[in-house]
């Protein structure tokens, strides 16, 4: 048997696997196991943010891992503790817990408002607002908080203690949030939703009243964070500060870590005992984390902004294209109706390219490293596919 008949065999079959088995790879390009050569243009659904082997990033994992693999949180570690200095520094937030998964971050997030709130107003005030064609994450209390019915198929029952309400509609947002609310849970571009922007304004408006009623503001930055969209965080982009950030994807650079982040009023919440994670903070992640955080400078992700616009407008220039949304190297394309966006990225891979879908888009989140070249090539065989169709 070969290695795609063993997976097919062995694994269970939760993935629709393109057909397609990858071997290496080196920025934002990778080689499947005949030798045959493939731009990029997913990064591992929006982690590989510094791409495929980068040197400065096996440095600091493969040089850790040769002093320390794993401790436990039972002691400290130098990456761990630099990595929540960093993180919080460039975010304005105070304090991070580390696992190992943007569900697992959102676990936390969701743990530590429902605390917030016990602690200050009592029992009764738990109910997390989340937003319809949100998405995140695959645990049970993270899907409760996916505002899409098709994941909450064949899996009930759920916990309680959600509620959704319609995303960009601030009447209908506002009136989600009764005095049982204690947290707001969106994504500045809901990713799996499409890329979808949230308005800046509807945001702004939010985040007034959650404050006023003291409702915990959590961004789920795990698809949007770590430059994805040409600022460290996606928030950025309308001036909000959440209370509580979610990050994971790009931070590891390809390695699994989560992180939630406590602004002012979350910060402290949860105590010794009220939550943890075996691997969370591990040390080899975190030194990887932390070289993923040193490129990301202020030139780095005006680049990052720049190559999206490049991206966006070679986008809109080519026939059976309707719209292109999302920011950076987050980018959403509608496609003309009647073309199917899997079929799309199936004719794009024959061709050497590798971009993903979301919804009934097509979905582009490239290594942020990619190069001028690598974007130019492959916009020319990307946008050949879709005018063909
Ligand atoms: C916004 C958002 N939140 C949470 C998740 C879940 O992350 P993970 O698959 O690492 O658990 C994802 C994954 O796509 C996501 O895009």
């Amino acid at each position: 048997m070969d290695d795609k008949q063993l997976d097919r065999q062995y694994v269970e079959n939760t993935y629709a696997r393109q057909d397609l088995l990858l071997d290496h790879g080196k920025g934002a390009l990778v080689w499947d196991e005949n030798g045959r050569e493939y731009i990029d243009l997913g990064s591992g659904i929006g982690v590989n943010a510094l791409g495929h082997a980068d040197e400065g990033w096996l440095q600091a994992v493969t040089g850790q891992l040769k002093k320390l693999a794993h401790t436990s949180n039972l002691y400290y570690t130098a990456p761990c503790a630099r990595l929540a200095e960093e993180l919080c520094t460039r975010t304005g937030q105070e304090k991070a817990f580390f696992c190992n998964s943007g569900a697992e971050a959102n676990e936390c997030a969701i743990k530590a408002a429902r605390k917030y709130s016990f602690t200050h107003y009592g029992a009764g005030r738990h109910v997390i607002v989340t937003l319809q064609n949100s998405f995140h994450g695959r645990t049970m209390a993270t899907l409760s908080a996916t505002g899409q019915d098709v994941f909450h198929r064949h899996f009930d029952p759920f916990p309680e203690g959600f509620r959704y309400a319609p995303a960009n509609d601030l009447a209908g947002t506002l009136a989600a949030l009764r005095g049982d609310v204690c947290a707001l849970l969106f994504e500045p571009i809901q990713g799996e939703g499409g890329v979808v922007e949230l308005d800046h304004g509807y945001l702004q408006k939010l985040a007034a009243a959650c404050r006023e009623q003291d409702i915990l503001l959590i961004a789920d930055e795990v698809q949007t964070g770590i430059g994805r969209t040409g600022k460290l965080l996606g928030c950025e982009h309308s001036g909000v500060r959440p209370d509580i950030v979610t990050l994971a994807k790009g931070l590891g650079g390809g390695l699994p870590i989560g992180a939630a982040l406590f602004g002012e009023r979350a910060a402290g919440t949860l105590q010794a005992g009220d939550h943890g994670s075996t691997f969370g903070g591990n040390p080899a992640v975190c030194a990887g984390a932390c070289a993923v955080l040193r490129r990301l400078d202020d030139g780095f992700l005006a680049e990052v902004e720049k190559k999206g616009d490049y991206l966006r407008g070679r986008l809109l220039a080519t026939p059976n294209v309707r719209e292109v949304s999302g920011r950076g190297l987050m980018l959403g394309v509608a496609l003309r109706e009647g073309i199917s966006p899997a079929e799309v990225v199936k004719a794009a891979i024959a061709k050497g390219v590798i971009p993903l879908t979301a919804h009934e888009r097509l979905r582009l989140l490239p290594p942020l490293v990619i190069t001028g070249g690598e974007l130019t090539r492959a916009s020319d065989i990307l946008c050949d596919v879709i005018a063909g169709f």
